[in-house]
Parts: C-alpha cells; structure tokens; sequence
C-alpha cells in the first residue's frame, strides 16, 4: 500500500491499555491490510523482558481482548517480528538517546525518514518529561512526519489544562498533537454526524422547534476496580462528563461543518462548548445531582460500597455518578435541556443518547391524547449500536386506535465485526487525520463549562452527596432534576 513506513513507539507497553486496547488494535489493523508495509513497533517498557517473552505476552493479550475470531498464525510470525521490546527508564536522558539512534538505524535501513509515531501511554505526571525529551534529543522535529498520542486526563481543571497546553506547544506543534477521546472512535458516535448531515430529512427539524430535550447516558456496570487510585482523584464529572459526554453534546448540537475536515469540525464543537451555558455556584443544585455508589449488587454478584473500595479514601467525597441539565444558548437550541447521566457500578452498561421530540401541534387526535407518544429518535453506541427511530402508527383493526412502532437500523446485523474505537482513533494518527482528535482550545473549553460546579462541589457542604446502591439505576434525586420539568429518564424509545 502507499502508506509510509512508520516507526511508532509505545511508552508504557507494558500497561495496561497498550495489553488490552493498543496492541491489539494495530494488529486487527495489520490483519486487515490497514498498517504500512514499512512499520516497526517499538514498545518501551521498564522491567527486563526478552523479545520472545515480550511477545507471547502480547499475543496472550490478542487472543483475549481482540475481537477477530479467526487469528492468523501465520499472519502473527509476520507482525511479532515488527514488535522490538526496549528496557526503558523515562526518568533517563540515556534512554531517549539510544531510542533515537534506533530510531535513526531504522530511517538508514529504510533508505527514507520514516514516520513516527509515539504513543504516551503514561502517567499524566510523566508527559512533561517525554515531551521535553524528545524535543531535546531531537526525536519529533518533522513536523509533517511525527505526531504524538496522549491519553487523557488532559488536566484536572482548566487552570492545569491551560498549563499543560502550554507546556506542550513548547516541544510539539498542535498539528503533532493526538489527543485522544476513544468515545469519538465509536462508531455509532461518528455516525452522528452521517445521520445527520448525510441526509436531508433529520436536519430540519434538528433544532428547538421541533426537540423537545435530548438525554445522553453513558452507564457501566464496572466500579472502580484497581483505579481506586487515579479515580478517587478525579470523579464522574472529570473521568467521563468533562471529555466523553461533552463531545457527544457537541455531535448533536453542532453546525454542519463546510466539509468533513479537521478544523472544521472541531471548530463547530468549540461553537457548541462557548455556547453552552455555565452554571452559576448559586443555582448548583438546580442543575447537577451528585452521588456515591453503597454496597449492592450486580448480576447477581455481591458488590462493595464505594468507599471500600481499595485505593479510595474512606471519607471520600469523590462522585461515581452526575446526573446534570444543560442549555446551549444559541439559536438553534435555546430552551432546550440537554440532560446527561453518567455512573459506574449501575444496573446495566448502556450508552445511548435519545432524542426527544415535541407533541403533535394539531388536535386531530386529541381525544387519544394519552396513547400519544412524541416522536423519539435513539442512538444506542453501546452495548447494542443501532439508531431508532419511533412514531405513532394506526393500531391494525377495524377501530381507530393508534400505537407506537419502531424503525430500527442495526449496525450488527449489517456488520457484525465493527472496529473498535482504538483500531479507527490508531489509523486516524497514523494517517495524519487529526478530525476524531481533541484540539488544545476544545479541551480548555469542556473544562470551562464544569469549572463552577468542579468548585461548588469541592466547598463540601454547597451541594449534597447523595448514595445508590451498586447495580442500581442511581439516586431518586436524579429522577427529581428531571420530573421538575415534566420530563423523565428514558431507557427505551417504547416507553410511555
Ligand atoms: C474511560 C474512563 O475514559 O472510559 C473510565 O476513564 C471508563 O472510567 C471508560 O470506565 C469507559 O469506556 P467504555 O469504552 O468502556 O465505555
């Protein structure tokens, strides 16, 4: 294929995301003819393993969490031979120097500068260091050649967002940056922009005279796990409102970009997160719900209270669940409440985001008032992926009745073997398409908007911490933001 040879690097290859989401992403990618002909995979880690052990560890973790069912032994002697393991120490100036001569050695064997890619799979307290070496040891200096993945979280705040920008625009030029959001990999959250701007009949009514509200959730049945430690640090609304569920509001509400290209569309979502009202401290409760998971269960299986978990402070005031009201104020969406809901250890894992639309204005159905359903529009991401679309229809029989049906588009069943939101964000970097990818003023912006209820939270005594019990749907007081406004939360477009 005419991609260029590529030379990426993985900084902590041996964590816990290059096992479970990055090596097997590049090797479905590799499986499907998507990787250069020309790549080398250099995976750097700090404890001593030989290449061969390096490597049946990363098959290990292949044959458990990739989703090709038919493996390749063939196809895995040629990629194994791509995968080089380097003992590596961050904290050491000789490690980048050797890893540039690598580097170097693989352009010479070549004959051309190859691409490189690297991939900060590290602690947030880490990221300084590797950029400002590579910068140093002049790793990254082609600008149009080498770019650099960082996971999140893209700060704690604003104020340390601001400074880590910055910080990297010192070694890198925004244009090298990848960083990554995996929701924007998701298919069925790209295909919110294709439904709606790949058809005609949608778009006309996407706006405040025809929607009603718009409900996005994003729940898990996993706690906390082993991350007590990051997690307790950090908490529902930084973990997955400020970046995942932010970015899904921007889909929905955004303009339609001029063309499907980087700086269009991340343009369009920066409009949407300057247009999103900020709330004030006083009206804090009014707008967010707080809560801990307790002791519950799940599936049937017994499940610890948040605050026993290990790596949690006992007194910790940390949330595990937002339940929370937005408005974007511009034209299109004003009084529109944009509701978002996201918690671990829930009844279900389910993420979706289900449009709502307006009551029938004419009265010629008046008398059936109450078998009226409004129009709903669903786009489940996960774990089902399909886009629902319900109306109200004519009972059959000789009366006239009238219930409501279903249209459903079913991504599996037209394709089973969907890619993950790794394979589609990897190929993205390699390919030099920056569009699924957050740019510095759109982190900066999300943190902007829960920056007063980050600091209503943190003063303890403004809001309430309420409690649900594990495997629950969450607090009543969730229930309560909505029912204010006559509204509730939705599971299932046939609801009433
Ligand atoms: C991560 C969060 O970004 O997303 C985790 O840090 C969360 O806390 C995860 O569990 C959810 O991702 P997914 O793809 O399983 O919905």
């Amino acid at each position: 294929n005419d991609k260029k040879p590529t030379s990426i690097v993985v900084f902590g290859a041996t964590g816990d995301l290059a096992k479970r989401k990055l090596f097997p992403a590049f090797f479905n990618l590799f499986l499907e003819g998507w990787m250069p002909d020309d790549f080398e995979l250099l995976s750097l880690g700090r404890t001593e393993h030989t290449q061969e052990e390096f490597r049946n560890y990363i098959l290990e973790n292949i044959k458990a969490f990739s989703r090709i069912k038919n493996f390749s032994e063939e196809k895995w002697n040629v990629f194994k031979e791509k995968i080089k393991f380097i003992r590596f120490d961050i904290t050491q100036e000789e490690s980048f120097i050797q890893l540039k001569n690598q580097l170097d050695y693989i352009d010479t064997s070549l004959g051309v500068r190859a691409n490189r890619l690297f991939y900060l799979s590290v602690a947030p307290s880490f990221i300084e260091k590797v950029s400002k070496s590579l910068k140093n040891n002049g790793l990254a200096e082609n600008v149009d050649q080498d770019r650099m993945i960082i996971e999140k979280p893209f700060g704690y705040d604003k104020e340390t967002a601001v400074a880590l920008n910055a910080m990297l625009a010192q070694t890198f030029k925004e244009e090298q940056i990848y960083r990554i959001d995996h929701y924007l990999g998701k298919e069925n959250v790209q295909n919110i922009l294709a439904f709606r701007f790949g058809n005609t009949i949608f778009e006309p009514l996407w706006n405040n005279k025809y929607i009603d509200s718009v409900q996005i959730t994003v729940a898990e049945t996993v706690g906390v796990e082993d991350r007590g430690g990051y997690y307790d640090g950090s908490g529902a609304l930084r973990d997955m409102i400020q970046n995942h569920l932010m970015q899904i509001l921007c889909m929905v509400a955004m303009e339609a970009p001029t063309e499907f290209e980087s700086t269009e569309i991340r343009d369009r979502k920066v409009e949407v997160l300057k247009s999103v009202r900020r709330i004030n401290p006083e009206d804090i409760n009014h707008y967010t719900v707080r809560a801990q998971y307790t002791q519950g269960e799940i599936e049937g299986q017994p499940k610890r209270g948040y605050l026993q978990e290990p790596g949690v402070n006992p007194n910790s005031n940390t949330e595990t669940y937002v339940a929370m009201k937005f408005y974007v104020d511009n034209e299109r969406w004003s009084g529109v409440p944009f509701y978002m809901r996201t918690g671990k250890s829930m009844s279900e894992k389910t993420s979706s985001v289900i449009i709502s639309f307006k009551e029938v204005p004419c009265t010629t159905f008046q008398s059936k008032i109450n078998t009226l359903q409004p129009n709903r529009l669903t786009i489940d991401i996960q774990p089902e992926m399909d886009i629902k679309l319900s109306f109200m229809t004519k009972k059959p029989g000789l009366e006239m009745k009238l219930k409501p049906a279903e249209m459903v588009f079913d991504y599996f069943e037209c394709s089973p073997d969907t890619p993950e939101a790794y394979e589609t964000l990897l190929l993205d970097a390699l390919d030099g398409d920056s569009t699924l990818f957050m740019r510095s003023d759109q982190v900066e912006e999300a943190w902007d908007v829960i920056t007063n209820i980050q600091t209503a939270w943190e003063k303890g005594n403004v809001s309430k911490m309420y409690t649900y019990p594990a495997g629950s749907s969450g607090p009543e007081a969730a229930d309560e933001l909505l029912k204010r406004q006559g509204h509730y939360w939705l599971t299932n477009s046939h609801e009433t």
